[in-house]
């Protein structure tokens, strides 16, 4: 009996890996006048593709069914309250999320080839920026302070992380400029 628990253990355990994935708060925040339920369905769907092309048909096949409920009361001031608009910001919110993913692997592959952290350092920062931004529902300012605090209370070293950060993100920034625009989205 311990055995199969222990077994069940490890295997849930090397399961776990810090998640990127988008979360529901965030796709609510996109179409507020959606059934939570469905959202969440959407959620799901869109974490699943393995591209980002897959992941925007995912969004499109379900927007005209789904984006608004039938007793919503759409706010006209609200430009999300326009299908096409929303529909829209979800579309480039997929292309911040392939970004994101994008320019922390970056980060997490040059921390270790310049060797500024060991890997055990970089994949710990790695979890802790995911955690953030799970726990951030995806808002990238927010995440970026929340990970720089933790950042920096863990690793210190000359130069700091946050410098060490700033200039890999200008050298990621120059040569993937579509990238790291993309990092901007807004709602
Ligand atoms: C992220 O959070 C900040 C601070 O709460 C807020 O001003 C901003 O509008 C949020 N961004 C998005 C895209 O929700």
């Amino acid at each position: 009996m311990t055995r199969v628990i222990s077994l069940f253990l490890l295997c849930s355990l090397s399961a776990y890996v810090a998640s990127d994935q988008i979360v529901v708060g965030a796709l609510q925040k996109i179409f507020p006048y959606a059934a939570a339920a469905k959202v969440k369905t959407l959620t799901t769907n869109v974490n699943k593709q393995t591209t980002i092309a897959k992941a925007k048909t995912a969004v499109k096949n379900w927007v005209p069914k789904n984006w608004k409920a039938a007793n919503a009361k759409p706010d006209a001031k609200n430009q999300l309250s326009k299908q096409a608009y929303a529909q829209n910001k979800a579309l480039t919110f997929i292309d911040y999320r392939y970004s994101l993913k994008k320019y922390i692997n970056y980060l997490y592959n040059q921390a270790i080839s310049t060797k500024y952290l060991t890997k055990a350092e970089a994949n710990n920062m790695k979890t802790m920026f995911w955690a953030a931004d799970t726990k951030a529902n995806n808002n990238y300012t927010v995440t970026c302070q929340t990970f720089m605090m933790e950042a920096m209370q863990k690793i210190k070293k000359t130069p700091t992380i946050q410098d060490s950060v700033t200039d890999l993100t200008g050298k990621f920034a120059k040569a993937n400029a579509k990238d790291y625009a993309n990092l901007q989205w807004t709602l």
